[in-house]
């Protein structure tokens, strides 16, 4: 299950990743918010990020207008890795490299054939499992 929320900057950003999701099959979990009123980032953050914590959904999916205030939020809860990316590259280097559970896009920063590509890598990257990796990402758990 995929879990996707965004505030108002990234709803209409959010439509169209939808459809990405089930023109794919995925099953995913939609967080809100669901209209253009203005509304605060951390609270659809909070709620995908809980969504994986708990274990209902195993990766995100979190639109702002910058992809930052949301990643930012996300990234405060503990499990956590909300990669930002504006790029194929960067979504799947943080999957193979930092096993991201969550990715992060920027609404009024690309346009929409860029983000369904960046999402289609992050979903269909397989952590890499290397030693050094699951060493440093066991550090990023530590205070
Ligand atoms: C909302 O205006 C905007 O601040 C928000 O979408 C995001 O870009 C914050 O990081």
């Amino acid at each position: 299950m995929i879990a996707i929320g965004c505030d108002h900057g990234g709803v209409e950003l959010k439509k169209e990743i939808i459809k990405y999701l089930e023109e794919q099959g995925y099953e995913y979990k939609d967080y809100g918010t669901y209209t253009s009123d203005s509304c605060d980032y951390p609270v659809y953050a909070k709620k995908v990020a809980h969504a994986i914590i708990d274990g209902e959904c195993e990766k995100g999916i979190l639109i702002c207008g910058t992809g930052i205030g949301i990643g930012i939020t996300a990234n405060k809860i503990k499990g956590i890795r909300a990669a930002l990316c504006h790029d194929v590259f960067s979504a799947q280097a943080t999957r193979e490299h930092n096993d991201a559970n969550i990715v992060t896009l920027g609404a009024r920063v690309i346009g929409p054939g860029l983000a369904v590509k960046i999402v289609d890598t992050f979903l269909n990257t397989e952590f890499s499992n290397d030693e050094r990796h699951v060493n440093r990402i066991r550090q990023m758990e530590e205070d």
